[in-house]
């Protein structure tokens, strides 16, 4: 195992009804920014169980942040915490909302182009508002990690940054706050869930067992629950469970002292940049084609989880892996979620602009062992049409 060191320092207030504890958790003091994404917020209720809970605090209301949030929406919300002096921000929404919560509390306290953020991949952070979330989309983890994924849309650069001044200092989660969710972004929390876990797990053995042991419960979870998730009327244990299966796979536990992947993340986001797709619909488009792909370098943990996911026992090791590829394709298919580029209209000629896009921010080391260069990135690219 490799040497770590864990501190996650988000609360998880989790269960129905959770929504007014906010009125203990934010300071009574606070002047506080509501963010949320664009009407479901409303539509279902939550903001105005929010706003209740909030009481007699001052507060503003920042409403409008688009999936895969845009740099160029938060700069907007930035300059409304510097003229209100705002000093807590509230995230009320999924992944895109939290994520660009994050991206405003740091860059509303940065001195210079808070672009630079993005470009230091976090490291120019030195300060940040404090903020808290209420979930209501269970599937990125943002909740309980310190990452952040912002675009800037007049380039079409999709990118991440990192920082522990980002941890939510809570995080509200009740399922129930789920169940207005369409399918396709249940079936997209599933996928995305999943494919954290397989980022961090599914590398080479470096003897964690308890790592390897958490994640393939995780993954057993989402397999388990997945097809109810997603095919049958909402019920409060299965979203219950999805939501901190959500959690739990993207909140650095799993990743402590194990190798970690995320090339099939990287290359997804210049899917998104490039041509729109859903996030999860990139992972479901590039995860098993970069599991085929990389077979070789995965040989032990790919035999591992054909066996303990999927409970593969039979048959020469090839053919075990082959199997295991074609159950985690097949998952996801059966989800609703489309594996390959030409379900999404895209073709071979798309391709090349996606690998110059990944060269020029300097993504040409991934994967667990850095070995994902560019020309290995559009060889798994050519493999998903
Ligand atoms: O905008 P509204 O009207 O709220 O609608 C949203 C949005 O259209 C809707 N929605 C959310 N909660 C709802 C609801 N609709 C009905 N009922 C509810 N309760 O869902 C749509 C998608 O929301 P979004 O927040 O974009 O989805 P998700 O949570 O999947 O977040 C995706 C973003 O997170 C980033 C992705 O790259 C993408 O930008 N990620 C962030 C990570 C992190 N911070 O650690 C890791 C992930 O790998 C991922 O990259
Ligand atoms: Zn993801």
């Amino acid at each position: 195992m490799l040497n770590f060191d864990f501190h996650n320092p988000t609360r998880i207030v989790f269960g129905k009804g959770s929504v007014e504890r906010l009125d203990s958790l934010i300071p009574k003091e606070a002047r506080v920014l509501v963010l949320f994404g664009g009407q479901s917020a409303e539509k279902t209720g939550t903001l105005a169980e929010v706003r209740k809970a909030l009481g007699s605090r001052t507060w503003k209301e920042f409403g409008g942040i688009e999936p895969n949030p845009a740099f160029e929406t938060l700069m907007r919300a930035v300059e409304l915490v510097r003229a209100e002096g705002l000093d807590f921000l509230l995230a009320v929404g999924g992944g895109s909302v939290i994520d660009g919560t994050k991206f405003v509390a740091s860059a509303a306290a940065f001195e210079g182009d808070p672009w630079a953020i993005l470009e230091s991949f976090g490291g120019a952070v030195t300060r940040a508002l404090p903020l808290g979330t209420v979930v209501t989309l269970a599937a990125t983890g943002s909740e309980m990690n310190c990452t952040a994924v912002v675009t800037r849309k007049s380039t079409q650069t999709k990118a991440f940054f990192a920082n522990p001044l980002i941890y939510p200092r809570f995080s509200i989660l009740d399922p129930t706050k789920t169940y207005s969710l369409p399918a396709r972004q249940l079936a997209n929390g599933v996928v995305d869930a999943f494919t954290h876990v397989v980022e961090q797990y599914l590398t080479f053995p470096v003897d964690g067992r308890v790592q390897d042991r958490f994640a393939e419960g995780l993954l057993q979870t989402l397999v388990e629950i997945g097809p109810r998730v997603v095919q049958e009327p909402a019920d409060y244990d299965t979203r219950a469970n999805l939501m901190w299966a959500a959690t739990m796979g993207l909140n650095g536990l799993i990743a402590v002292g194990v190798p970690q992947d995320w090339a099939t993340h990287i290359i997804g986001h210049e899917l998104t940049a490039l041509h729109g797709l859903d996030h999860a619909q990139t992972l479901a488009i590039v995860l098993p084609a970069m599991l085929e792909h990389r077979r070789e370098a995965k040989r032990e943990k790919l035999l591992q989880y054909a066996e303990r996911v999927w409970g593969i026992t039979e048959g020469v090791a090839d053919q075990r892996i082959d199997r295991a590829i074609e159950a985690t394709r097949s998952f996801f298919e059966s989800l609703g979620v489309k594996t390959r580029l030409s379900d999404y209209g895209i073709g071979a000629d798309a391709i090349g602009a996606m690998i110059d896009k990944l060269a020029e921010k300097g993504m040409v080391k991934l994967g667990e062992k850095g070995d994902v260069t560019p020309e290995v990135s559009r060889q798994v690219l050519a493999r998903c049409l």
